[in-house]
């Protein structure tokens, strides 16, 4: 039994292919191993942003923060223990002026947590949360995985890198790319995509 959660972000809604197929491989890897499976829709419903309360709670004795601080805090400690409870994570995320959603980056920047999620010692940075499988769908209206745009994929190797910050770094990778092509470079990007889920759902079996 797998517990799953699945991450969506797109400001697009249902028209979200990046949320289209993240929800595809959560819903098929529940299908093929059981289990449960939680949904945190960044884009219906965003995390804030950083605050001073939390950036200086977290660095506070739990019984010296203020008020503001602990509920800072605490919701941080929320989206952490729902991310360690996980073995299974699908993260969508949808590119936005050639990065991710500003919630998805929201939600990284509580979960991004040193002492928690990451640490550091003699040898560099360590990430704590291992032993997990994601899924990562990234989509956008250009082609980014090669050619001219490849150095301007702040999206996809971005997330990857904050993924294996904190120690997520069994990650298949599925992109839906070059969507604003053309109809046929749309299709062509549907159809890869699909195939590509198909092929990652039954490695899941
Ligand atoms: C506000 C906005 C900004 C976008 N910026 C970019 C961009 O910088 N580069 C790009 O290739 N596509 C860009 N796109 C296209 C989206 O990345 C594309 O539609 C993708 O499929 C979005 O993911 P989604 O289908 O999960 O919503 C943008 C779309 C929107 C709505």
């Amino acid at each position: 039994m797998s517990h799953i959660l699945l991450i969506t972000s797109s400001p697009r809604g249902d028209g979200s292919l990046s949320a289209r197929f993240g929800t595809q491989i959560a819903e098929g890897v529940q299908a093929r191993l059981g289990g449960t499976l939680t949904v945190r829709d960044l884009a219906a419903n965003p995390v804030p942003h950083i605050t001073p309360a939390y950036i200086h709670g977290r660095v506070t004795a739990p019984d010296a923060r203020t008020p503001e601080q602990s509920d800072a805090v605490n919701f941080a400690q929320s989206l952490v223990e729902e991310l360690k409870a996980a073995d299974v994570i699908v993260l969508s995320s949808g590119m936005i002026n050639f990065g991710l959603p500003s919630p998805l980056k929201a939600w990284f920047d509580h979960v991004t947590w040193p002492g928690v999620t990451f640490s550091y010692d003699g040898n560099g940075p360590k990430g704590l949360l291992t032993g997990k499988k994601v899924y990562l769908v990234t989509a956008s209206g250009g082609v980014f995985a090669e050619g001219p745009y490849a150095p301007f994929d702040f999206q996809t190797n971005y997330l990857l890198h904050l993924l294996g910050f904190i120690g997520l770094t069994d990650v298949e990778l599925v992109r839906v790319e070059g969507t604003v092509l053309g109809p046929d470079a749309e299709k062509a990007a549907v159809a890869g995509a699909e195939a590509a889920v198909q092929a990652l759902l039954t490695k899941a079996a």
